[in-house]
């Protein structure tokens, strides 16, 4: 991870990384509210092309191709500003979405701790990846794997075990201050 400073070409949008169950569409819908930007989901985008649901992309086409899907997704964002863009878990698992990633604006990783994300991703059986006989096993060991390309793609990590959801919003704000040099009067 890089120190979080704003490349001139890198346009006003924040993009949130991080495993399933991390808050990136919880923490997002506040974030778009907070700054008055627009809230998109690249699974929702998925699925909206699809007309399918990520599960039945999963059991009718297979990974591959939802991850196919994920990259056009991805690309066709390009060129949109002041949108909090919330991203699905494994998007960093394709290497080239991660320089189409920090192409889009500020980046931030949103961490929590194994057992934090295994009690919440445990509420929902919908995600196909953890349709699995030893979940639990299956989260530690994706998490494990994918760590160093969540840090690949960020600028700012920050870990939301011990925080409230509007506590992280407000630490990626004061962030994206620092990124995109905004000033103070945009604060408020
Ligand atoms: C996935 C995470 C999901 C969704 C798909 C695959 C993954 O998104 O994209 O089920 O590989 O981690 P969320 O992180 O929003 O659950």
């Amino acid at each position: 991870m890089t120190e979080a400073t704003q490349k001139p070409d890198v346009p006003e949008n924040i993009v949130l990384v991080g495993f399933m169950g991390s808050g990136k569409s919880t923490v997002g819908r506040l974030l778009a509210r907070r700054l008055r930007f627009r809230f998109l989901d690249t699974d929702k985008l998925v699925e909206e092309r699809a007309h399918l649901r990520i599960s039945e992309i999963f059991e009718k086409h297979g990974e591959a191709d939802f991850r196919g899907r994920e990259t056009a997704a991805l690309t066709s964002l390009c060129g949109i500003r002041q949108h909090i863009i919330a991203t699905g878990g494994g998007i960093v698992t394709v290497p080239e979405n991660i320089p189409l990633l920090r192409s889009l604006g500020l980046v931030v990783l949103l961490t929590a701790e194994p057992d934090e994300i295994y009690r919440r991703v445990s509420r929902n059986s919908e995600r196909p990846l953890l349709q699995v006989e030893d979940p639990r096993r299956r989260v530690l060991d994706l998490m494990a794997s994918r760590l160093p390309s969540y840090e690949a793609a960020a600028h700012f990590r920050l870990d939301s075990t011990r925080l409230q959801h509007v506590d992280v919003t407000e630490k990626i704000v004061e962030e994206a201050h620092r990124f995109f040099h905004w000033p103070q009067s945009m604060r408020a």
